[in-house]
């Protein structure tokens, strides 16, 4: 998947200067993740988006977060550092081979005992879930043509006050060039119009790196 920069690279290297840095954990999780999978390693969220995420997870005080697309763990990582005492991140993903790796990082940032993996289609595992809403904090960022889905068996299961967030909700801009019918993009801009039109929350979408939604149950 192409994303989107609407900085220039100073602005660019000003703003991730002017964030908390990365330690040297994301770090080393970064520089493997691109030496092991090249070509799939830009699906990792940049660093200032991460900080972004563990910044809201701590904003809700989330105790119950899910996430959907894991890939080599780094959202994860900065997702678990977000949650308050005892609180537990439940990642779902479909690649044994990737996931080992978030695996291993989790192990390193002292964090697998929060983190529970189910290497599945994240749908199943979604709807296998309780129906109480008592998730505090979601985070999509897997197969786009599957977003729909997700956030519509999140939404139920979210309690008031807590925050589904969608990444890559701008498609590198191809949301708005009609030339563009590809599966992704169009799947994204129905997620995007249903998200707006949906009463159960208040929505926001955000030019952070390749845009994200966030998604705040009434
Ligand atoms: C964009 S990457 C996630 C990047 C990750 N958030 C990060 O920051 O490193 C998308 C992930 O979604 C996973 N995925 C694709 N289809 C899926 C499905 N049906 N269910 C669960 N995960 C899926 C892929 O295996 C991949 O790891």
């Amino acid at each position: 998947m192409s994303t989107m920069d609407l900085l220039t690279p100073e602005l660019d290297a000003y703003l991730v200067a002017h964030s908390d840095p990365a330690d040297d954990l994301l770090r080393d999780l970064a520089a493997e993740t691109a030496a092991a999978f090249p070509d799939a390693a830009r699906m990792q969220i940049s660093h200032d988006e991460g900080e972004f995420l563990t910044m809201l997870v701590r904003l809700v005080g989330a105790r119950s977060a899910v996430e959907v697309g894991v890939f080599t763990g780094y959202s994860s990582i900065c997702l678990a550092r977000g949650l308050a005492d005892g609180g537990t991140l439940l990642a779902c993903d479909v690649s044994e081979e990737w996931t080992d790796i978030a695996r291993k990082y989790w192990d390193r940032a002292g964090l697998a005992d929060r983190i529970e993996l189910r290497v599945a289609p994240a749908l199943e595992t979604l709807r296998a879930l309780p129906t109480d809403p008592v998730i505090d904090f979601a985070f999509i960022d897997a197969d786009k043509v599957g977003y729909a889905g997700y956030y519509g068996e999140l939404v139920p299961r979210l309690r008031p006050g807590g925050l589904i967030v969608l990444d890559n909700v701008l498609q590198g801009g191809r949301v708005v060039d009609p030339a563009e019918q590809g599966d992704a993009v169009r799947a994204i801009r129905e997620v995007n119009d249903l998200v707006v039109a949906d009463e159960r929350v208040d929505a926001v979408m955000l030019p952070v790196r390749d845009g994200v939604t966030l998604a705040r149950k009434r």
